[in-house]
């Protein structure tokens, strides 16, 4: 077979059976259910609830939420019209969030809202290993509380997936980026500093310099990394409430006894976050290490029209990531491949024998599987084996005459007799 059509750069089927592509290890599809099956877990134990928003979103909600002058926004988004509504497939979910909050009335329904989402997203970013143009978050938000608590709570509940699911090595780093003030008067700090040095700078990070400085602080570039060890830290900077506010954090994560890393240069690449930021990252995954990411933002709801802030806290996690870090890590997937019952069946009125048997014992909640193409018996027994099947039941034309016929054990490789009239009861 020659396809004609290929899956766009950037995206993947997941199959019955995991493969590579491009350098890239996909897992089954047995496996991405089992890593939901466990978020699912930890997140009831954490009594956080599920919220399903659309993948299409208008474009000037993620251009006010993750804002203006962002990767994601300048270069990144699938955007499209259609009359005079703008689209885009969306980049991210947290926004998506804050909108329906605010849309359906949630802070009205008491207590705050402990939401959580596993979905597609969409960048248009260069595809490498760990980077996609479709991938898929699962995410936590805790909407209507600015206490440390619900930082703290965030955090634990995104710990506890990867150790639930049994991920081992990953190392946490929080910062405060403050208020809204401290970061404009840290703003100008940066770029008093960094204007002497203006002709260092690569053509992106002067760009930065005016819109964004504290993306700056994320650069790669060797030259430009020299300059930032001597730069302001926005920790000189960050008002009296959000110090105290971060030694809470700390605080909490510690009784909690999560492990964590200050680091003062941690800059998240969205715009809305305001306090508490974080990340967690997977020492095995090469370039793109950041396994999840998040933090405070208490500005976010006016900034898409609420009248006022609406104190919230979230992160997000890339699932494929999670299992790239999982297979680096040697953790095992399981199978869904097996069946119980495998009949082999030969023979014209042996086929149609083998259809009501197995539908029979499908029917009692027993899996069974046989030959749809008339093979060889041969051929029958090697599907049999590749499909795991624990019990293999053979018959032909001298079984349907005698009215018994052979069940074999898989994995002790035992035969049985059984009567066709007890049959069904044997295997259910
Ligand atoms: P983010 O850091 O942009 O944050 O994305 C979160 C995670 O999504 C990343 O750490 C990474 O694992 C995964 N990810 C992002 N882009 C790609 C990509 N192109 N391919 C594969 N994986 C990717 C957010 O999206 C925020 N909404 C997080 C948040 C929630 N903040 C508060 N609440």
């Amino acid at each position: 077979m020659n396809p004609s059509f290929q899956n766009i750069q950037g995206t993947f089927d997941v199959l019955p059976d995991s493969y590579t592509a491009d350098g890239n290890r996909i897992e089954s599809s047995s496996a991405w259910r089992d890593v939901e099956g466990g978020i699912r877990e930890v997140m009831r134990r954490f009594n956080i609830r599920e919220i399903r928003t659309p993948v299409i979103e208008p474009t000037e909600l993620i251009a006010r939420s993750v804002g203006q002058a962002s990767d994601i926004v300048t270069k990144e988004m699938f955007a499209f019209s259609r009359g005079d509504t703008n689209y885009v497939l969306r980049p991210e979910v947290t926004a998506s969030v804050m909108r329906s909050y605010l849309q359906h009335h949630l802070d009205q329904k008491g207590g705050c809202q402990r939401l959580f989402y596993v979905g597609p997203c969409f960048r248009a970013e260069r595809p490498q290993k760990g980077r996609y143009r479709q991938f898929h978050q699962f995410g936590v938000e805790i909407i209507g509380s600015d206490d440390a608590r619900a930082d703290s709570e965030t955090i634990f509940s995104m710990i506890e997936v990867y150790r639930t699911i049994g991920l081992r090595k990953f190392k946490l780093r929080i910062n405060s980026l403050g208020d809204i003030e401290s970061r404009s008067r840290y703003r100008a700090a940066l770029r008093t500093y960094f204007q002497p040095h203006v002709s260092i700078l690569s053509e992106t990070s002067r760009n930065r310099l005016e819109s964004n400085p504290l993306r700056i602080l994320d650069t790669k570039i060797e030259e430009e990394r020299a300059l930032l060890v001597d730069a302001p830290v926005l920790m000189d900077y960050i008002d009296d409430s959000s110090r105290d506010h971060f030694e809470d954090v700390k605080k909490q994560l510690q009784s909690l006894e999560i492990e964590f890393e200050v680091d003062l240069m941690l800059v998240r690449g969205l715009d809305y976050y305001s306090r508490t930021t974080f990340e967690l990252d997977s020492p095995l995954l090469g370039a793109q290490s950041a396994l999840a990411g998040g933090g405070r933002y208490d500005g976010l709801a006016t900034e898409i029209g609420a009248k006022k802030d609406v104190p919230a806290v979230g992160f997000a996690a890339g699932m494929e990531r999670l299992m790239l870090a999982l297979a680096a890590e040697q953790i095992e997937f399981s199978d869904d491949r097996s069946v119980s019952v495998f009949f082999v069946g030969v023979g014209e009125q042996a086929s149609d024998w083998v259809v009501r048997h197995a539908g029979e014992v499908r029917r009692k909640g027993v899996s069974a599987a046989f030959d749809l193409k008339g093979r060889s018996m041969k051929a029958q027994m090697k599907e049999a084996n590749r499909l795991n099947a624990e019990r293999v039941v053979i018959i032909g034309d001298d079984e349907l005459e005698k009215g018994s016929v052979p069940v074999r054990d898989m994995n002790t490789g035992e035969q049985v007799q059984i009567d066709m009239k007890h049959l069904i009861s044997h295997l259910t």
